[in-house]
Protein backbone atom coordinates (compact mmCIF):
# COMPACT_ATOMS: atom_id res chain seq x y z
CA UNK A 1 0.00 0.00 0.00
CA UNK A 2 1.23 3.31 -0.95
CA UNK A 3 1.67 5.91 1.88
CA UNK A 4 1.49 9.99 2.28
CA UNK A 5 2.14 11.91 4.96
CA UNK A 6 0.78 15.33 4.88
CA UNK A 7 2.37 18.78 7.47
CA UNK A 8 1.90 22.03 7.06
CA UNK A 9 5.86 22.18 7.95
CA UNK A 10 8.12 19.08 6.94
CA UNK A 11 11.55 19.71 9.27
CA UNK A 12 14.20 17.10 7.92
CA UNK A 13 16.78 16.68 10.55
CA UNK A 14 16.77 16.38 14.06
CA UNK A 15 19.84 18.33 15.29
CA UNK A 16 19.96 21.53 17.36
CA UNK A 17 18.39 23.43 14.17
CA UNK A 18 15.64 20.95 13.53
CA UNK A 19 14.16 20.31 17.12
CA UNK A 20 14.35 24.40 17.91
CA UNK A 21 12.57 24.94 15.19
CA UNK A 22 10.28 21.84 15.88
CA UNK A 23 9.30 23.27 19.05
CA UNK A 24 8.92 27.07 18.12
CA UNK A 25 6.20 26.00 15.09
CA UNK A 26 4.42 23.86 17.00
CA UNK A 27 1.72 25.08 18.67
CA UNK A 28 0.90 27.19 15.53
CA UNK A 29 1.32 24.54 12.98
CA UNK A 30 1.01 20.74 12.20
CA UNK A 31 4.81 19.62 11.90
CA UNK A 32 6.42 16.77 10.65
CA UNK A 33 10.32 15.85 11.53
CA UNK A 34 12.21 13.57 10.20
CA UNK A 35 15.52 12.15 11.49
CA UNK A 36 17.90 9.07 9.12
CA UNK A 37 18.61 7.71 12.76
CA UNK A 38 17.50 8.17 16.35
CA UNK A 39 16.48 11.79 17.17
CA UNK A 40 20.23 12.55 18.60
CA UNK A 41 22.35 10.91 15.74
CA UNK A 42 23.93 14.17 14.30
CA UNK A 43 26.58 16.50 14.96
CA UNK A 44 24.64 18.66 18.24
CA UNK A 45 24.89 15.98 20.23
CA UNK A 46 28.36 15.79 19.68
CA UNK A 47 29.85 19.44 20.17
CA UNK A 48 31.62 19.63 23.21
CA UNK A 49 33.10 23.49 23.46
CA UNK A 50 29.63 25.02 23.73
CA UNK A 51 27.68 28.18 22.32
CA UNK A 52 29.38 31.67 21.95
CA UNK A 53 26.98 34.82 23.27
CA UNK A 54 27.47 37.92 24.60
CA UNK A 55 26.86 37.37 28.07
CA UNK A 56 29.42 38.97 30.57
CA UNK A 57 28.73 42.59 30.93
CA UNK A 58 32.37 43.24 30.29
CA UNK A 59 31.92 41.96 26.15
CA UNK A 60 30.48 43.37 23.20
CA UNK A 61 28.44 42.96 20.54
CA UNK A 62 30.74 44.91 18.83
CA UNK A 63 33.83 42.48 19.32
CA UNK A 64 32.10 39.90 18.89
CA UNK A 65 30.83 41.04 15.71
CA UNK A 66 34.82 41.91 14.87
CA UNK A 67 36.18 38.32 15.97
CA UNK A 68 33.59 37.10 14.01
CA UNK A 69 34.71 39.44 11.02
CA UNK A 70 38.18 38.46 11.42
CA UNK A 71 37.86 34.99 11.73
CA UNK A 72 36.22 34.59 8.37
CA UNK A 73 38.53 36.65 6.28
CA UNK A 74 36.29 39.18 4.48
CA UNK A 75 33.82 36.95 3.70
CA UNK A 76 31.42 37.23 6.31
CA UNK A 77 27.79 39.28 5.36
CA UNK A 78 28.32 41.20 7.99
CA UNK A 79 24.65 42.46 8.14
CA UNK A 80 23.89 38.70 9.09
CA UNK A 81 27.31 38.80 11.59
CA UNK A 82 25.28 42.03 13.58
CA UNK A 83 21.92 40.21 13.23
CA UNK A 84 23.14 36.66 14.65
CA UNK A 85 25.06 38.33 17.87
CA UNK A 86 22.59 40.53 18.77
CA UNK A 87 20.24 37.99 19.21
CA UNK A 88 23.05 35.40 21.31
CA UNK A 89 21.29 36.39 24.94
CA UNK A 90 17.81 35.65 23.40
CA UNK A 91 18.75 31.92 22.23
CA UNK A 92 20.56 31.31 25.57
CA UNK A 93 17.94 32.43 27.59
CA UNK A 94 15.59 30.46 25.64
CA UNK A 95 17.19 27.14 26.07
CA UNK A 96 18.33 27.95 30.23
CA UNK A 97 14.38 28.26 30.61
CA UNK A 98 13.98 24.62 28.43
CA UNK A 99 16.34 23.63 31.30
CA UNK A 100 19.82 22.95 29.64
CA UNK A 101 22.33 22.55 32.67
CA UNK A 102 24.79 25.10 31.79
CA UNK A 103 28.18 24.83 34.08
CA UNK A 104 27.28 27.26 36.71
CA UNK A 105 29.88 29.96 38.59
CA UNK A 106 28.25 31.12 40.96
CA UNK A 107 30.72 34.03 41.40
CA UNK A 108 30.18 35.41 37.97
CA UNK A 109 26.72 37.44 36.90
CA UNK A 110 25.13 35.88 34.58
CA UNK A 111 25.53 33.06 37.17
CA UNK A 112 27.29 31.05 33.85
CA UNK A 113 31.52 29.79 33.21
CA UNK A 114 31.98 31.01 30.09
CA UNK A 115 35.20 29.89 28.64
CA UNK A 116 37.31 30.68 25.65
CA UNK A 117 38.24 29.11 22.25
CA UNK A 118 39.88 30.31 19.42
CA UNK A 119 39.73 33.40 17.21
CA UNK A 120 37.26 35.07 20.53
CA UNK A 121 38.75 38.23 22.25
CA UNK A 122 36.77 37.64 25.54
CA UNK A 123 35.56 34.88 27.49
CA UNK A 124 31.99 34.35 26.07
CA UNK A 125 31.16 30.32 25.70
CA UNK A 126 28.59 29.26 27.79
CA UNK A 127 29.06 25.72 28.67
CA UNK A 128 27.69 22.11 30.24
CA UNK A 129 31.39 21.15 30.96
CA UNK A 130 32.89 19.36 27.60
CA UNK A 131 29.33 18.08 26.48
CA UNK A 132 26.86 20.94 25.71
CA UNK A 133 25.92 19.20 22.16
CA UNK A 134 24.48 16.58 24.91
CA UNK A 135 22.88 19.02 27.20
CA UNK A 136 21.21 20.59 24.25
CA UNK A 137 20.34 18.07 21.99
CA UNK A 138 18.71 16.25 25.16
CA UNK A 139 16.87 18.81 26.31
CA UNK A 140 15.56 19.26 22.98
CA UNK A 141 14.57 15.44 22.64
CA UNK A 142 12.89 15.52 26.03
CA UNK A 143 10.74 18.63 24.66
CA UNK A 144 9.41 17.46 21.32
CA UNK A 145 8.97 13.76 22.67
CA UNK A 146 6.50 15.16 24.98
CA UNK A 147 5.03 16.90 22.58
CA UNK A 148 1.88 15.69 21.15
CA UNK A 149 2.15 18.26 18.10
CA UNK A 150 4.90 17.20 16.61
CA UNK A 151 5.25 14.15 14.74
CA UNK A 152 8.50 11.89 14.48
CA UNK A 153 9.41 9.90 11.97
CA UNK A 154 13.35 8.26 12.99
CA UNK A 155 14.94 5.95 10.82
CA UNK A 156 13.43 7.74 7.61
CA UNK A 157 15.88 9.10 5.06
CA UNK A 158 14.95 11.13 2.58
CA UNK A 159 16.07 10.57 -0.70
CA UNK A 160 14.96 13.83 -2.60
CA UNK A 161 12.59 17.44 -2.69
CA UNK A 162 9.64 16.88 -4.65
CA UNK A 163 9.25 20.23 -6.48
CA UNK A 164 6.60 21.48 -8.82
CA UNK A 165 8.84 21.37 -12.45
CA UNK A 166 9.27 17.68 -10.97
CA UNK A 167 5.74 16.78 -10.96
CA UNK A 168 4.06 19.20 -13.35
CA UNK A 169 2.74 21.93 -11.25
CA UNK A 170 1.91 25.25 -12.70
CA UNK A 171 4.53 27.26 -9.97
CA UNK A 172 8.04 25.90 -9.15
CA UNK A 173 8.40 25.49 -5.10
CA UNK A 174 8.93 22.75 -3.48
CA UNK A 175 5.68 20.47 -2.18
CA UNK A 176 7.14 17.68 -0.29
CA UNK A 177 9.71 15.07 -0.17
CA UNK A 178 10.35 11.51 -1.13
CA UNK A 179 11.40 9.10 2.09
CA UNK A 180 12.58 5.87 2.27
CA UNK A 181 11.12 4.14 5.48
CA UNK A 182 14.08 2.23 6.17
CA UNK A 183 12.03 -0.28 8.91
CA UNK A 184 9.84 -0.96 6.52
CA UNK A 185 11.90 -0.62 3.34
CA UNK A 186 9.44 1.39 1.79
CA UNK A 187 9.49 4.75 -0.09
CA UNK A 188 6.84 7.25 1.59
CA UNK A 189 5.65 10.73 -0.16
CA UNK A 190 5.48 13.40 2.70
CA UNK A 191 3.44 16.05 1.49
CA UNK A 192 3.73 19.87 3.16
CA UNK A 193 3.25 23.39 2.38
CA UNK A 194 6.76 24.30 3.67
CA UNK A 195 10.23 21.87 4.11
CA UNK A 196 12.87 23.12 5.90
CA UNK A 197 16.78 21.46 5.61
CA UNK A 198 18.08 21.04 8.94
CA UNK A 199 20.56 18.46 7.82
CA UNK A 200 23.78 19.37 9.36
CA UNK A 201 27.19 18.98 7.57
CA UNK A 202 29.05 16.55 5.42
CA UNK A 203 32.60 15.81 7.08
CA UNK A 204 31.84 12.22 6.04
CA UNK A 205 33.26 13.21 2.38
CA UNK A 206 36.33 13.11 4.05
CA UNK A 207 38.30 9.75 5.19
CA UNK A 208 38.75 11.57 8.56
CA UNK A 209 36.12 13.60 10.03
CA UNK A 210 34.97 14.34 13.72
CA UNK A 211 31.51 14.19 12.54
CA UNK A 212 28.81 11.70 13.17
CA UNK A 213 28.21 9.03 10.36
CA UNK A 214 24.62 11.12 9.49
CA UNK A 215 26.98 14.09 8.21
CA UNK A 216 26.62 13.56 4.46
CA UNK A 217 25.64 16.32 3.20
CA UNK A 218 22.29 14.93 2.03
CA UNK A 219 20.60 18.39 2.20
CA UNK A 220 23.47 20.55 0.12
CA UNK A 221 22.99 17.66 -2.35
CA UNK A 222 19.27 17.45 -2.18
CA UNK A 223 18.94 21.12 -3.03
CA UNK A 224 21.74 21.29 -5.49
CA UNK A 225 19.26 18.53 -7.73
CA UNK A 226 16.22 20.63 -7.16
CA UNK A 227 17.84 23.75 -8.46
CA UNK A 228 19.59 25.87 -5.57
CA UNK A 229 22.50 28.07 -5.54
CA UNK A 230 25.07 26.72 -3.00
CA UNK A 231 27.64 28.59 -1.97
CA UNK A 232 31.15 28.12 -0.38
CA UNK A 233 31.56 25.18 -0.49
CA UNK A 234 35.66 24.99 -0.97
CA UNK A 235 35.41 26.11 2.93
CA UNK A 236 35.55 22.71 4.53
CA UNK A 237 37.10 23.45 8.06
CA UNK A 238 39.43 21.40 9.66
CA UNK A 239 39.48 20.91 13.37
CA UNK A 240 42.84 21.44 14.03
CA UNK A 241 42.84 18.69 17.60
CA UNK A 242 41.17 14.98 17.10
CA UNK A 243 42.55 12.27 19.14
CA UNK A 244 45.05 10.33 16.92
CA UNK A 245 44.94 6.77 17.73
CA UNK A 246 43.95 4.01 15.42
CA UNK A 247 40.51 3.50 17.34
CA UNK A 248 39.48 6.66 17.79
CA UNK A 249 37.28 7.80 15.22
CA UNK A 250 39.07 11.23 15.14
CA UNK A 251 37.63 11.40 18.45
CA UNK A 252 37.13 15.64 18.88
CA UNK A 253 39.39 17.27 21.55
CA UNK A 254 37.38 20.71 22.71
CA UNK A 255 39.46 23.74 21.60
CA UNK A 256 38.31 24.87 25.00
CA UNK A 257 41.24 23.32 26.42
CA UNK A 258 43.45 25.59 24.29
CA UNK A 259 40.98 28.48 25.97
CA UNK A 260 41.63 27.21 29.40
CA UNK A 261 46.21 27.29 28.60
CA UNK A 262 46.65 24.13 26.65
CA UNK A 263 49.67 24.55 24.13
CA UNK A 264 50.55 22.38 21.08
CA UNK A 265 54.08 20.88 20.69
CA UNK A 266 56.06 19.33 18.26
CA UNK A 267 57.57 15.80 19.09
CA UNK A 268 60.41 17.37 20.79
CA UNK A 269 58.45 19.05 23.19
CA UNK A 270 58.46 22.28 22.12
CA UNK A 271 55.68 24.96 21.58
CA UNK A 272 55.35 26.67 17.74
CA UNK A 273 52.11 28.39 17.36
CA UNK A 274 53.48 31.65 18.08
CA UNK A 275 55.53 31.28 15.14
CA UNK A 276 52.51 31.21 12.83
CA UNK A 277 50.25 33.73 14.66
CA UNK A 278 50.32 36.34 17.59
CA UNK A 279 47.77 34.55 19.67
CA UNK A 280 49.29 31.27 19.23
CA UNK A 281 46.86 28.22 20.26
CA UNK A 282 43.88 30.99 20.35
CA UNK A 283 44.38 31.93 16.86
CA UNK A 284 41.49 31.25 14.47
CA UNK A 285 40.95 27.43 13.41
CA UNK A 286 42.19 27.66 9.69
CA UNK A 287 45.64 28.97 10.66
CA UNK A 288 45.87 26.44 13.98
CA UNK A 289 44.82 23.67 11.55
CA UNK A 290 47.15 24.73 8.92
CA UNK A 291 50.33 25.67 11.12
CA UNK A 292 49.82 21.83 12.24
CA UNK A 293 49.98 20.12 8.53
CA UNK A 294 52.91 22.03 7.76
CA UNK A 295 55.12 21.10 11.22
CA UNK A 296 53.87 17.56 10.89
CA UNK A 297 55.27 17.67 7.04
CA UNK A 298 58.27 19.11 8.23
CA UNK A 299 59.17 17.17 10.92
CA UNK A 300 57.82 13.66 9.46
CA UNK A 301 55.74 13.28 12.62
CA UNK A 302 52.13 11.55 12.72
CA UNK A 303 51.06 13.85 14.72
CA UNK A 304 51.41 16.86 17.31
CA UNK A 305 50.95 16.68 20.91
CA UNK A 306 48.13 19.35 22.78
CA UNK A 307 49.41 19.78 27.07
CA UNK A 308 46.99 20.58 29.21
CA UNK A 309 48.32 18.83 31.96
CA UNK A 310 50.19 22.19 33.89
CA UNK A 311 46.98 23.13 35.01
CA UNK A 312 44.99 21.21 37.99
CA UNK A 313 44.02 17.85 37.69
CA UNK A 314 40.62 18.58 39.81
CA UNK A 315 40.07 21.66 37.06
CA UNK A 316 41.11 19.22 34.54
CA UNK A 317 38.60 16.68 35.57
CA UNK A 318 35.73 19.06 36.27
CA UNK A 319 36.25 20.99 33.01
CA UNK A 320 36.39 17.96 30.63
CA UNK A 321 34.99 15.23 31.78
CA UNK A 322 34.33 13.95 28.68
CA UNK A 323 37.86 14.20 27.01
CA UNK A 324 39.44 12.94 30.02
CA UNK A 325 37.38 10.33 30.06
CA UNK A 326 38.16 8.99 26.64
CA UNK A 327 41.53 9.84 26.48
CA UNK A 328 41.96 7.39 29.72
CA UNK A 329 40.40 4.66 27.45
CA UNK A 330 43.16 5.07 24.59
CA UNK A 331 45.81 4.94 27.60
CA UNK A 332 46.49 8.74 27.38
CA UNK A 333 46.30 10.94 31.37
CA UNK A 334 45.68 14.23 30.05
CA UNK A 335 46.21 15.54 33.85
CA UNK A 336 49.58 13.91 33.41
CA UNK A 337 51.24 14.25 30.10
CA UNK A 338 50.63 15.68 26.24
CA UNK A 339 48.42 13.48 23.76
CA UNK A 340 48.77 13.05 20.29
CA UNK A 341 46.34 15.72 17.93
CA UNK A 342 45.97 15.53 14.49
CA UNK A 343 43.43 17.58 12.26
CA UNK A 344 40.26 16.51 10.54
CA UNK A 345 37.33 17.33 8.54
CA UNK A 346 34.95 18.86 10.72
CA UNK A 347 32.43 22.24 10.24
CA UNK A 348 31.09 22.46 6.15
CA UNK A 349 31.09 26.54 6.19
CA UNK A 350 29.14 26.50 2.47
CA UNK A 351 25.91 25.44 2.16
CA UNK A 352 22.13 26.35 0.58
CA UNK A 353 22.92 30.17 0.30
CA UNK A 354 19.61 31.60 2.36
CA UNK A 355 18.31 35.19 3.65
CA UNK A 356 17.56 36.09 7.19
CA UNK A 357 14.35 34.12 7.79
CA UNK A 358 16.73 30.42 6.03
CA UNK A 359 14.88 30.87 2.98
CA UNK A 360 16.17 29.81 -0.26
CA UNK A 361 16.05 30.42 -3.32
CA UNK A 362 13.59 27.70 -3.83
CA UNK A 363 10.09 28.99 -2.74
CA UNK A 364 8.66 26.43 0.06
CA UNK A 365 12.53 25.51 0.65
CA UNK A 366 14.56 26.78 3.98
CA UNK A 367 17.69 25.81 5.55
CA UNK A 368 19.23 26.36 8.85
CA UNK A 369 21.97 25.11 10.67
CA UNK A 370 25.30 23.74 9.22
CA UNK A 371 23.33 22.50 6.35
CA UNK A 372 22.94 26.49 5.16
CA UNK A 373 25.50 28.72 3.85
CA UNK A 374 23.88 32.46 5.78
CA UNK A 375 26.32 34.64 5.34
CA UNK A 376 27.51 34.44 8.92
CA UNK A 377 31.10 31.93 8.77
CA UNK A 378 32.77 33.61 5.40
CA UNK A 379 35.90 31.89 4.68
CA UNK A 380 36.02 30.11 8.32
CA UNK A 381 34.15 29.74 10.89
CA UNK A 382 34.71 31.20 14.37
CA UNK A 383 34.51 28.70 17.54
CA UNK A 384 30.83 27.70 19.05
CA UNK A 385 29.11 29.98 16.12
CA UNK A 386 27.29 27.32 14.92
CA UNK A 387 25.17 25.97 17.89
CA UNK A 388 24.52 29.96 18.30
CA UNK A 389 23.08 29.91 14.34
CA UNK A 390 21.34 27.16 14.44
CA UNK A 391 19.14 28.53 16.85
CA UNK A 392 19.14 32.26 15.47
CA UNK A 393 18.10 31.01 12.64
CA UNK A 394 15.13 28.25 14.21
CA UNK A 395 13.45 31.41 15.43
CA UNK A 396 13.55 33.80 11.82
CA UNK A 397 12.32 30.66 10.32
CA UNK A 398 9.64 30.04 12.51
CA UNK A 399 8.65 33.52 12.60
CA UNK A 400 8.53 33.83 8.23
CA UNK A 401 6.57 30.36 8.21
CA UNK A 402 3.76 31.33 10.25
CA UNK A 403 3.79 34.80 8.71
CA UNK A 404 3.00 32.64 5.16
CA UNK A 405 1.17 29.76 6.70
CA UNK A 406 -2.07 31.09 6.01
CA UNK A 407 -1.87 31.80 2.25
CA UNK A 408 0.38 28.52 1.34
CA UNK A 409 -1.82 25.49 0.30
CA UNK A 410 -0.48 21.80 -0.40
CA UNK A 411 -0.92 20.52 -4.07
CA UNK A 412 -3.93 18.30 -4.32
CA UNK A 413 -1.76 15.17 -4.84
CA UNK A 414 1.50 14.36 -5.69
CA UNK A 415 2.37 11.15 -7.99
CA UNK A 416 3.65 7.99 -5.77
CA UNK A 417 7.89 6.80 -5.87
CA UNK A 418 8.10 4.75 -9.31
CA UNK A 419 9.91 1.52 -8.72
CA UNK A 420 8.77 -0.12 -11.56
CA UNK A 421 12.37 -0.25 -13.23
CA UNK A 422 14.68 -0.91 -10.54
CA UNK A 423 15.19 -4.47 -9.33
CA UNK A 424 17.27 -5.05 -5.66
CA UNK A 425 20.91 -4.58 -5.79
CA UNK A 426 23.41 -7.84 -6.41
CA UNK A 427 26.27 -5.80 -5.86
CA UNK A 428 26.44 -4.12 -2.62
CA UNK A 429 30.21 -3.91 -2.38
CA UNK A 430 30.19 -1.15 -5.48
CA UNK A 431 28.40 0.93 -2.98
CA UNK A 432 30.48 0.71 -0.28
CA UNK A 433 34.07 0.04 -2.53
CA UNK A 434 33.13 3.61 -3.95
CA UNK A 435 32.13 5.49 -0.43
CA UNK A 436 35.94 4.39 0.51
CA UNK A 437 36.99 5.42 -2.65
CA UNK A 438 35.79 9.18 -2.55
CA UNK A 439 36.68 9.93 1.13
CA UNK A 440 40.07 8.59 0.50
CA UNK A 441 40.77 10.80 -2.63
CA UNK A 442 38.82 13.85 -1.18
CA UNK A 443 41.45 13.49 2.46
CA UNK A 444 44.40 13.28 -0.36
CA UNK A 445 43.89 16.12 -3.06
CA UNK A 446 41.09 18.45 -2.05
CA UNK A 447 42.35 18.46 2.32
CA UNK A 448 44.34 21.28 3.93
CA UNK A 449 47.16 22.73 1.71
CA UNK A 450 45.81 22.52 -2.01
CA UNK A 451 46.93 22.77 -5.67
CA UNK A 452 45.12 22.45 -9.11
CA UNK A 453 46.95 19.44 -10.32
CA UNK A 454 45.64 17.33 -7.27
CA UNK A 455 41.82 19.45 -7.49
CA UNK A 456 42.01 18.13 -10.97
CA UNK A 457 43.06 14.52 -10.19
CA UNK A 458 39.83 14.89 -7.89
CA UNK A 459 37.88 16.20 -10.34
CA UNK A 460 38.47 13.20 -12.75
CA UNK A 461 38.20 10.64 -10.21
CA UNK A 462 34.65 12.34 -9.04
CA UNK A 463 33.41 12.32 -12.76
CA UNK A 464 33.98 8.56 -12.94
CA UNK A 465 32.26 7.81 -9.98
CA UNK A 466 29.21 10.18 -10.73
CA UNK A 467 28.56 8.36 -13.87
CA UNK A 468 29.13 4.88 -12.15
CA UNK A 469 26.72 5.73 -9.02
CA UNK A 470 23.62 7.42 -11.21
CA UNK A 471 24.03 4.43 -13.33
CA UNK A 472 23.58 1.65 -10.54
CA UNK A 473 20.76 4.26 -8.66
CA UNK A 474 18.74 3.89 -12.32
CA UNK A 475 19.00 0.12 -12.14
CA UNK A 476 18.54 -0.61 -8.36
CA UNK A 477 16.49 0.24 -5.51
CA UNK A 478 17.48 2.55 -3.23
CA UNK A 479 18.95 1.89 0.02
CA UNK A 480 20.54 3.95 3.31
CA UNK A 481 24.10 3.97 1.50
CA UNK A 482 23.20 4.17 -1.88
CA UNK A 483 21.45 7.31 -1.05
CA UNK A 484 23.74 8.32 1.49
CA UNK A 485 26.92 7.82 -1.39
CA UNK A 486 24.86 9.46 -4.03
CA UNK A 487 24.48 12.99 -2.03
CA UNK A 488 28.26 12.41 -0.77
CA UNK A 489 29.55 12.23 -4.87
CA UNK A 490 27.50 15.38 -5.36
CA UNK A 491 29.22 17.47 -2.34
CA UNK A 492 32.51 16.16 -3.43
CA UNK A 493 32.01 17.65 -6.63
CA UNK A 494 30.45 21.01 -5.56
CA UNK A 495 33.43 21.28 -2.97
CA UNK A 496 36.32 20.48 -6.12
CA UNK A 497 34.31 23.01 -8.14
CA UNK A 498 34.47 25.70 -5.74
CA UNK A 499 37.85 25.16 -4.65
CA UNK A 500 39.29 25.08 -8.65
CA UNK A 501 36.71 28.69 -9.25
CA UNK A 502 38.75 30.37 -6.03
CA UNK A 503 42.47 31.32 -7.89
CA UNK A 504 43.90 32.85 -4.47
CA UNK A 505 44.23 31.70 -0.62
CA UNK A 506 41.61 32.72 1.91
CA UNK A 507 40.52 31.12 5.14
CA UNK A 508 39.79 27.59 4.76
CA UNK A 509 41.17 27.77 0.79
CA UNK A 510 44.78 27.27 0.80
CA UNK A 511 46.72 26.48 -3.01
CA UNK A 512 50.00 26.45 -3.27
CA UNK A 513 49.30 27.64 -6.93
CA UNK A 514 47.69 30.91 -5.45
CA UNK A 515 49.52 31.33 -2.24
CA UNK A 516 48.12 34.66 -1.57
CA UNK A 517 45.17 36.92 -0.96
CA UNK A 518 43.77 38.44 -4.16
CA UNK A 519 41.20 41.56 -4.18
CA UNK A 520 40.08 40.58 -7.53
CA UNK A 521 37.93 37.50 -7.09
CA UNK A 522 34.21 37.30 -6.50
CA UNK A 523 33.25 37.44 -2.84
CA UNK A 524 31.13 34.07 -2.95
CA UNK A 525 31.21 30.75 -4.95
CA UNK A 526 27.97 30.64 -5.86
CA UNK A 527 27.42 27.32 -8.16
CA UNK A 528 24.08 27.54 -9.29
CA UNK A 529 22.31 23.94 -11.16
CA UNK A 530 24.88 23.96 -14.13
CA UNK A 531 25.85 20.90 -11.30
CA UNK A 532 22.80 19.17 -11.00
CA UNK A 533 23.27 16.69 -13.99
CA UNK A 534 22.58 13.43 -11.24
CA UNK A 535 19.42 14.39 -11.02
P1 LIG B 1 22.99 18.02 13.07
O1 LIG B 1 22.99 18.18 14.54
O2 LIG B 1 24.16 17.39 12.44
O3 LIG B 1 21.68 17.25 12.68
C1 LIG B 1 21.45 16.85 11.35
C2 LIG B 1 20.20 16.01 11.31
O4 LIG B 1 19.79 15.78 9.97
C3 LIG B 1 20.37 14.63 11.94
O5 LIG B 1 19.21 14.38 12.70
C4 LIG B 1 20.41 13.70 10.73
O6 LIG B 1 19.95 12.40 10.99
C5 LIG B 1 19.45 14.42 9.81
N1 LIG B 1 19.57 14.09 8.39
C6 LIG B 1 20.61 14.34 7.56
N2 LIG B 1 20.33 13.92 6.31
C7 LIG B 1 19.08 13.39 6.35
C8 LIG B 1 18.24 12.76 5.39
N3 LIG B 1 18.61 12.58 4.12
N4 LIG B 1 17.03 12.31 5.80
C9 LIG B 1 16.63 12.45 7.09
N5 LIG B 1 17.39 13.03 8.03
C10 LIG B 1 18.60 13.49 7.67
N6 LIG B 1 29.52 23.91 17.20
C11 LIG B 1 29.43 24.83 18.18
O7 LIG B 1 28.86 25.90 17.99
N7 LIG B 1 29.99 24.55 19.39
C12 LIG B 1 30.63 23.40 19.69
O8 LIG B 1 31.08 23.19 20.80
C13 LIG B 1 30.74 22.43 18.65
N8 LIG B 1 31.40 21.26 18.86
C14 LIG B 1 31.37 20.30 17.89
C15 LIG B 1 31.94 19.05 18.14
C16 LIG B 1 31.85 18.03 17.22
C17 LIG B 1 32.45 16.69 17.49
C18 LIG B 1 31.18 18.27 15.99
C19 LIG B 1 31.06 17.19 14.96
C20 LIG B 1 30.65 19.53 15.71
C21 LIG B 1 30.73 20.54 16.65
N9 LIG B 1 30.18 21.80 16.41
C22 LIG B 1 30.13 22.73 17.41
C23 LIG B 1 29.42 22.05 15.20
C24 LIG B 1 27.95 21.90 15.52
O9 LIG B 1 27.79 20.83 16.46
C25 LIG B 1 27.12 21.58 14.30
O10 LIG B 1 27.42 22.48 13.27
C26 LIG B 1 25.64 21.71 14.65
O11 LIG B 1 25.34 20.87 15.73
C27 LIG B 1 24.80 21.33 13.44
O12 LIG B 1 23.46 21.24 13.86
P2 LIG B 1 22.38 20.90 12.78
O13 LIG B 1 21.07 20.88 13.50
O14 LIG B 1 22.53 21.78 11.62
O15 LIG B 1 22.76 19.42 12.28
C1 LIG C 1 35.26 22.43 20.04
O1 LIG C 1 34.77 22.22 21.14
O2 LIG C 1 36.47 22.53 19.83
C2 LIG C 1 34.35 22.54 18.86
C3 LIG C 1 33.76 23.88 18.85
C4 LIG C 1 33.17 24.20 17.52
O3 LIG C 1 33.26 23.44 16.57
O4 LIG C 1 32.61 25.31 17.44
Amino acid sequence: MEQQHDFDVLIIGSGAAGLSLALKLADHANVGVISKGSLTDGSTYYAQGGIAAVLDPADTLESHVEDTLNAGAGLCDQEIVKFVASKGKESIDWLIELGVPFTPDKDSNPPWHLTREGGHSHRRIIHAADATGKAVESTLETQVRANPDISLYEKHIVIDLITGTKVGLKTNRCVGAYVLDKKHNQVVTFRAKFVVLATGGAGKVYLYTSNPDVSTGDGIAMAARAGCDIANMEFMQFHPTCLYHPEAKSFLVTEAIRGEGGYLLLPNGKRFMDRFDKRAELAPRDIVARAIDHEMKRTGSDSVFLDISHRPASFIKEHFPTVSEKCLEFGFDITKEPIPVVPAAHYMCGGVITDKNGQTSLPGLYAIGETSCTGLHGANRMASNSLLECLVFAQSCHADILSKLSEASLPETLPFWDETQVTNSDEEVVVSHNWDELRRFMWDYVGIVRTTKRLQRAKNRVELLKTEIAEYYGNFRVTNDLIELRNLVQVADLIIESALHRKESRGLHHTLDYPELSDQQPKDTILRSKLNETN
